[in-house]
């Protein structure tokens, strides 16, 4: 493999007073795949969005023509107690929630702040077309045949045109499924069930804003933010490969964060971008081994727990040392 390093979000804004410079998103186009750390710090926070180290992650998205955001949440069985739900509610969950990237009320226009009247106006648009969500549905659909056949698509149709086109176009597409079963779910719902019956979910697809929101929390009952990769996909071959996690500003230097989310994208990349499932699994089970062992960092401590807390290195290290072993 041949790596090169560039900056984006907040190392770009200080370096180079951008969030994303043109030859960044040039030498990433020429790649096979990015692996990327997260954008945003409270340093950055009273730029305009246009300018805030997230416009960075947005553009790249974008760029790349990365619609579809892969965010797997399965709880590693080690951590069953980690999670603020009953171990019972918690064991087996495995779903995949299916973010659409590249549209909605993330990148519609019109959209800005303005003063009219005498007041502050801000607006955006939440916008599809049944080519995005045709496309997405099809990623989602196509992934449910490699799991247990379950697409929930969720949506808020009882208020929203955008949503009712997504009903009408994921029913179209699920025709050519026959074999995958679909449920529609509203938004608000859909959050309530996460917590009362996870078990439930298989696939999950949605819109970019719905899916942001979701992921996180489908992410934090499985035991910890900390944990899950993401992977995002399009068309043209390339792939991006994130934590689901953000920066954690609060904890930047002080060597404790959780490197697994960041450690088990890279799997994602093996197995989506290159093609190396084995590599990919290899990664995993040294992830899986060093949890079963105990080892702990400090987002995956149970309250009163006395364990040895290991730092960011150590946790990257001791995963190393299981690989090739
Ligand atoms: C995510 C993040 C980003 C998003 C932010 C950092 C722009 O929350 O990847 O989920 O909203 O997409
Ligand atoms: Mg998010």
């Amino acid at each position: 493999l041949v790596f090169e390093e560039h900056l984006i979000g907040g190392a770009s804004i200080d370096a180079h007073g951008t969030p994303l410079r043109d030859d960044v998103v040039a030498r990433a186009r020429e790649s096979r795949a990015v692996l990327l750390g997260a954008v945003g710090g409270t340093r950055w926070d009273d730029l305009p969005v246009d300018r805030r180290p997230e416009k960075g992650l947005l553009r790249i998205r974008k760029e790349l023509g990365l619609y579809a955001n892969l965010r797997p949440a399965a709880v590693f069985p080690a951590l069953v107690q980690a999670s603020t739900l009953r171990p019972e509610i918690v064991e087996g969950i495995d779903m995949l929630v299916v973010r659409e990237l590249t549209g909605g009320l993330y990148f519609g226009e019109p959209r800005g702040s303005a003063v009219v009247d005498g007041r502050r106006e801000a607006r955006n648009t939440m916008v599809y077309d049944e080519v995005e969500i045709a496309r997405i549905a099809r990623v989602a659909f196509s992934a449910a045949r490699l799991r247990r056949r379950h697409v929930t698509h969720v949506h808020k149709a009882n208020v929203l045109e955008t949503s009712q086109l997504w009903v009408q176009v994921v029913d179209e597409i699920a025709r050519e499924y026959p074999d995958v079963e679909l449920a529609h779910q509203l938004v608000d719902s859909c959050a309530m069930l996460l917590v009362r019956d996870p078990r439930r979910f298989d696939v999950i697809v949605t819109d970019n804003l719905f899916g942001d929101i979701l992921s996180d929390e489908a992410a934090m009952i499985t035991g910890s933010l900390g944990m899950l990769p993401s992977a995002s996909l399009g068309d043209g071959g390339i792939g991006l490969y994130e934590p689901v996690h953000g920066s954690a500003p609060d904890i930047a230097g002080q060597d404790v964060a959780n490197p697994l989310a960041a450690i088990l994208s890279a799997a994602m990349l093996l197995e989506h971008s290159l093609e190396a499932p084995a590599a990919a699994a290899e990664i995993r089970s040294a992830v899986t081994a060093v949890l079963e062992e105990g080892h702990r960092t400090r987002d995956l401590l149970l309250p009163g727990e006395a364990r040895p807390v290991l730092g960011c290195r150590a946790m990257g290290d001791l995963v190393l040392g299981r690989l090739g072993a």
